[in-house]
């Protein structure tokens, strides 16, 4: 039956079926035998064209919207039956997704995922990591999940491929395992650090890349390249093995001031860091700069929130507590020790800012440079017009307030009093219209 009819309308029924190198099952095969348009890529053609029936009419696939669309057109002419080649599971970052959006009965037969395939190759377990694509997006997401998480898989593609993903991660404690042609004879894994992979010009697509964090895992056990946890993480006793993405957020976050080393209470009290954190919004594929760091508290909470996080202090302790507060919450935070705004000329571009220390002269390099939002905190009332037109001069919509809490505290005698924490003044320079982007 080459059409169905679903609540009296008339569909094409189009079966997708995903290739991962091993034989087609009967019902695939089935399929293809009795179609009368295929479509997929080269190499998926190439590799079906035994099978296919004689004068079968065939759509290769290029750019995916223009194969769709001379697809629908075969239909409306013929009818079909239809045949949608695609590597791996189709409905996993696959074509799934755009046949969905035309009037068609899909039924998808999968094979096994080019990311199941690489964590099986590597022997790595995957419920815990974050898959992301780097096809027709900015590498930098990639990266700054990366930065962030201790376990990634990228499905590459033109724009993003190993030597780049190398390149932009030489500086951290990472680890890559290349797996290429996965499923063909000419299969090709390797494990390596990211300045050996940047060093490589000859890596063949397709390939997906797994990143892994190496304070986490040690990839070198025995000499060998098995990966085994060194130390457990947050998520090993929160959401590793039972809950598949792994929660996203913390249980908690605006931690209190004693959950991180702090000198002198020179740190941003929790109810502060609550509003500074609630516009900085971090998440996977953030990145998002601590400037005047301090304790380095408000790049450990964007680092628990999913975001990498750079931290930038002048002061030499400073950046020490900011590791020590970093490794205690199990998180990865990038450490930059210099003076703003020159230290932040070579950091790779923000989305987001916070400005904890510096003067106007730093919230406006900022302001240049951050994608979304540049959040300030400051305690001395003369620095706030200047850094409030700091913001205004970057073009960006400014707006702020006084942050003054007063926590509640036992008396001797059981009664309550208020004891009054330092007020803040808490400005943020927006640019239009990003300031709620959902990426
Ligand atoms: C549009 S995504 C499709 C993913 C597919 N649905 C899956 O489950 O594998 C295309 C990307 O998948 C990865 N990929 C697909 N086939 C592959 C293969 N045989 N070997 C390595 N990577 C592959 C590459 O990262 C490629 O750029």
């Amino acid at each position: 039956m080459n059409r169905v009819t679903v609540n009296r309308v008339t569909v094409n029924r189009v079966t997708v079926i995903g290739w991962d190198g091993r034989p087609l099952t009967a019902a695939a095969v089935h399929a293809l035998s009795t179609a009368s348009v295929v479509v997929g890529g080269r190499r998926h053609l190439d590799a079906v064209a035994p099978l296919l029936a004689t004068g079968v009419a065939t759509i290769t696939l290029g750019n995916v919207a223009a194969g769709l669309s001379e697809l629908s057109a075969h239909l409306a002419a013929d009818g079909g039956p239809a045949v949608v080649l695609a590597s791996g599971d189709p409905g996993f970052f696959g074509i799934v997704r755009a046949l969905r959006r035309l009037r068609l009965d899909i039924e998808v037969l999968p094979a096994t995922s080019s990311v199941t395939l690489a964590f099986a190759r590597a022997g790595l377990p995957w419920d815990d990591a974050l898959v992301l694509s780097a096809h027709g997006r900015r590498l930098d997401r990639a990266v700054n999940a990366c930065r962030a998480h201790p376990c990634v898989a990228v499905l590459t593609g033109p724009g993003g491929d190993p030597a780049m993903l190398g390149a932009a991660l030489t500086a951290l404690p990472r680890r890559m395992f290349v797996a290429e042609d996965l499923g063909m004879p000419t299969e090709r894994t390797t494990w390596c650090t990211p300045p050996q992979a940047a060093a490589r010009r000859d890596w063949r697509d397709p390939n997906v890349v797994i990143v892994v964090d190496t304070n986490v895992h040690d990839t070198n056990v025995h000499g060998t390249d098995r990966v085994t946890p060194d130390r457990p993480t947050t998520e090993d006793h929160d959401s590793a093995g039972w809950i598949f993405p792994r929660r996203a957020s913390p249980p908690g976050w605006a931690l209190p001031e004693a959950a991180f080393t702090h000198r002198d209470s020179m740190i941003s009290k929790a109810e502060v860091r609550a509003v500074a954190l609630a516009h900085l919004g971090p998440g996977p594929g953030d990145l998002i700069w601590d400037v005047g760091a301090g304790s380095g508290s408000v790049a450990v909470e964007c680092a628990r929130l999913g975001a990498g996080a750079i931290a930038v202090d002048h002061d030499t302790d400073a950046c020490a507590r900011t590791r020590a507060n970093a490794h205690a919450h199990r998180v990865s935070v990038e450490v930059v020790r210099g003076a703003a705004p020159d230290a932040l000329t070579e950091l790779p571009t923000p989305d987001a800012v916070f400005v904890g220390g510096g003067g106007p002269e730093v919230v406006g390099a900022c302001a240049r440079r951050a994608r979304r939002i540049v959040v300030v905190a400051l305690a001395a009332l003369d620095r706030v017009r200047p850094s409030w037109d700091a913001l205004v001069c970057a073009g960006l919509d400014v707006a702020g307030t006084q942050l003054a809490a007063a926590r509640l505290r036992p008396l001797p005698d059981g009664a309550l009093r208020l004891a009054a924490t330092n007020p803040v003044v808490l400005l943020w320079g927006a640019h239009t219209g990003n300031q709620h982007d959902p990426r």
